[in-house]
């Protein structure tokens, strides 16, 4: 992983200097003895931005998907422009951070430079799928939440080095299965009583990356595939997984490379 990291990144994410303001969530302090607390907490910040952003494309794509499926239309007008602008409006409502005027916020560099190159592959992967889309006749079109996501992510990994991964305790892709750390979280947040978004997050052992787990809550949008009757068939196929309204639904994973 980190022999992919470009320079850029890599010599932004030694820097000391880095500026945001240390954010208020959780981090348990664990094996990270080479690195500044206050580092730490940039970067998990940093990776709770990317899968707040990740997350802010997945649920613009959720919230289209009646139009995108509309047999009866051609062209759905998703248009990567428009796209983008449903993005950053969820984005700020989210994060409380205009992308717009990302020159102007305070934000480290590392930061500015990710969540742009986010933006900029999520904007290509609607480019590309407008062939798809604008089909006439044709009704679903296999382009749900976690395929935009999917190919988001492997995207933003081969240009930044920066692992996301969307992940679920029984995961019907089977590509997304947990490894030990995510099945640890995605457990925590299946408790009912696991207080909403906080995040998990650790250093690796080695201080060679950052992770985190974010978690993501079934909306009414997603139930129509995730939601009961358990084990019936959705429409693309899948036996559902009989979610209610506002159970965690899975995880985004990031996986932060940090040279050293
Ligand atoms: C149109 C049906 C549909 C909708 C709507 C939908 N999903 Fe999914 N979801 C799927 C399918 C199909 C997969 C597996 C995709 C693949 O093959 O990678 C999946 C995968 C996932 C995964 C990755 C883990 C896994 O099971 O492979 C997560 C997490 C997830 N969905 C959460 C959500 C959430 C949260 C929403 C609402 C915001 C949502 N989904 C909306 C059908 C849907």
């Amino acid at each position: 992983m980190r022999r992919r990291l470009p320079w850029m990144l890599a010599c932004l994410v030694t820097g000391g200097w880095l500026s945001a303001t240390p954010p208020a969530w959780g981090l348990e302090p664990s094996d990270h003895s080479t690195i500044p607390f206050h580092t730490i907490l940039e970067l998990e910040q940093t990776a709770r931005l990317l899968a707040i952003l990740l997350d802010s494309g997945r649920a613009v794509v959720n919230d289209n998907q009646t139009l995108l499926d509309d047999p009866a239309k051609a062209d759905k007008g998703f248009t990567p422009e428009v796209f983008e602008r449903q993005l950053l409006d969820m984005f700020r409502g989210r994060a409380g951070i205009d992308l717009r005027e990302i020159e102007t916020v305070k934000l480290p560099l590392r930061d500015k430079y990710l969540l742009k190159e986010l933006v900029a592959v999520s904007k290509q992967v609607i480019e590309d799928a407008q062939a798809n889309l604008n089909r006439h006749g044709a009704g679903f079109k296999g382009f749900i939440p976690a395929v935009f996501g999917a190919r988001v992510a492997t995207r933003f990994t081969v240009k930044t080095g920066v692992r996301l991964k969307q992940t679920a305790l029984v995961p019907r892709n089977p590509a997304n299965r947990p490894d030990s750390y995510e099945r640890v979280a995605l457990e925590a947040f299946a408790d009912s009583a696991y207080p909403r978004e906080k995040v998990i997050s650790e250093m690796a052992a080695n201080s060679s990356a950052l992770r985190l787990m974010f978690p993501l809550y079934a909306t009414r949008h997603c139930l129509d595939c995730h939601g009961g009757p358990k084990g019936g068939l959705d429409r693309t196929g899948y036996p559902r997984e009989g979610l209610t309204l506002g159970q965690n639904a899975g995880a985004i994973s990031v996986l932060l490379p940090v040279a050293k």
